[in-house]
Order: C-alpha cells, then sequence, then structure tokens
C-alpha cells in the first residue's frame, strides 16, 4: 500500500541526486541495485565486506550499528561521522526522507576467511 513507500534520496559519486522509492522492510542495498545505482555489494550483505559504505546525511535515527559493522567501518576508506554499510539499513516508516551518500571509492577485502561471491 501507499504507506509502506519510503522515499529515499541517493547522492551519487558525482553529486547529482537520485530519488528512489522502496517499502518498508527493503534492504537498502537491494533497493539500490533494483535502480542500477552503483552502490557495491561484494559480499552479498552478508557483513564481511565494506564495499556498501554510504553516508547518512540525514538526521535520521538508525539502528545502532553493532560491532561486526563499526569493524568493517573501521576499514573502510574515506570513513566519516556518518558512516553505515548499506546492506545494514533496512527500510522502516520511520526512515522517509533518508538521504545516503555514496563515498568516492570503496575498497574491497576479504574477513574472517569469508569468500564473496563473483558478480
Ligand atoms: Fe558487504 Fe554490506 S555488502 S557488508
Amino acid at each position: 500500500s501507499v504507506d509502506e513507500v519510503v522515499n529515499v534520496t541517493v547522492v551519487l559519486k558525482d553529486g547529482s541526486k537520485q530519488q528512489i522509492k522502496g517499502k518498508v522492510g527493503d534492504n537498502l542495498l537491494y533497493l539500490a541495485h533494483r535502480y542500477e545505482i552503483p552502490m557495491e555489494g561484494a559480499c552479498e550483505a552478508s557483513l564481511a565486506c565494506t564495499t556498501c559504505h554510504v553516508y547518512v546525511n540525514t538526521v535520521h535515527t538508525l539502528p545502532e550499528a553493532d560491532e561486526k559493522e563499526e569493524d568493517l567501518l573501521d576499514m573502510a576508506p574515506f570513513l566519516k561521522e556518518n558512516s553505515r554499510l548499506g546492506c545494514q539499513i533496512i527500510l522502516s516508516k520511520e526512515l522517509e526522507g533518508l538521504e545516503v551518500e555514496l563515498p568516492k571509492a570503496t575498497r574491497n577485502f576479504y574477513v574472517d576467511g569469508h569468500t564473496p561471491k563473483p558478480h
């Protein structure tokens, strides 16, 4: 239903903004992919990479990053105060109007022996 729509703005690497519409419960990474936004997701949302790094530009309150997310973010290039992993953002009504920004670059690496699937 219409109530379930969550509008999100994504600031692309060139600074342009793209409006996308998700639904409550959508994973931001996969939603971005449906719109062909180049948010990387090397480990397919399994919390084993930092390629889905985004900045949360709005003051929305997201659930706190857990320890694993924090540890990964520590390794992300161009880390900022408002950095989060895009694949850990699940849309809710409260996130209506969320704006996230793609960092200038991401870096992939392997952690915990986890091998990201090729894509
Ligand atoms: Fe790897 Fe988000 S896609 S942690």
